[in-house]
């Protein structure tokens, strides 16, 4: 609303712009300032957020066992039902819980622009599934796999082979050549290491004691260029 006070100190409404200049001389720069804040960061925050509803709406079908399942980026409102498939699979200490909050928070603050992409498998309008994974800082084509998680109601139907599979075709179309994921070697973790063997994945890397004296990390790995 662009607005001017006369000498009598009477507002005045000039005119209503649905699309304001945003350039850095223009009026809504000079708001920004005065709210305390930048022009650039409006600039960054307004780019992240286009691209964050871009990615919403890349949709991709997947079949399952369960039927077809749609596949599409991180939506606003996700992070809770998000959060909830991690608790409900009973799989995370609540330390992990909150490591894996902060990254879907992260995730939607900076949009696919920012370091993790997050993939999202639906049933019935509502979150079961998702992946997280990016690339490795310092590499050029190794991406990490940093969460997969399906809720146990759909679990056993093929969602987390869709949804990895959906990271390795992204991985793939990006010039990648790694996807590793990384996980405990302790029999807690035996039905996870099973799955990512049934996906392909052969373990490229093992640490004894690593999270814990007796728990190993096992990394496993896939190449996806060939
Ligand atoms: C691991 C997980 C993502 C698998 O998802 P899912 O949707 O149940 O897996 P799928 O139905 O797509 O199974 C894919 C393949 O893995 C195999 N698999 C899945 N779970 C398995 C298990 N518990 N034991 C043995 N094999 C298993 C399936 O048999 C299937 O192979 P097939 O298609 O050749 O028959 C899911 O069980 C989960 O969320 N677990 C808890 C969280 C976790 O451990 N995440 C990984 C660490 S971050």
């Amino acid at each position: 609303v662009d607005l001017r006070i006369d000498e009598q100190g009477r507002p005045w409404v000039l005119e209503v712009n649905g699309n304001p200049d945003i350039g850095p001389g223009a009026g809504l720069a000079r708001m920004l300032r005065v709210a305390g804040g930048t022009v650039e960061d409006f600039y960054r925050r307004m780019v992240a957020e286009a691209g964050r509803r871009a990615a919403a709406s890349v949709v991709v079908q997947a079949e399952t066992r369960g039927g077809s399942v749609p596949l599409r980026g991180l939506a606003p409102g996700d992070v809770e039902p998000l959060v909830a498939v991690l608790e409900r699979t009973g799989a995370f200490r609540d330390d992990e819980v909150d490591v894996g909050r902060e990254v879907l928070e992260e995730a939607d603050r900076d949009g696919p622009s920012g370091h993790y992409q997050v993939r999202v498998a639906e049933h019935l309008g509502q979150p079961v599934g998702w992946t997280a994974y990016g690339l490795i800082p310092l590499s050029d084509g190794a991406w990490d796999l940093y969460w997969i998680a399906v809720d146990p109601a759909v679990q056993g139907l093929g969602v987390g082979r869709a949804l990895i599979a959906d990271c390795e075709a992204d991985v793939r179309r990006r010039g990648g050549r790694w996807v590793l994921a990384e996980t405990s070697g302790t029999d807690a973790y035996d039905a996870t290491c099973a799955f990512y063997r049934r996906c392909g994945y052969a373990v490229v890397s093992f640490l004894g004691d690593f999270y814990r004296v007796g728990d190993a990390r096992v990394t496993f790995g896939k190449r996806v260029d060939g």
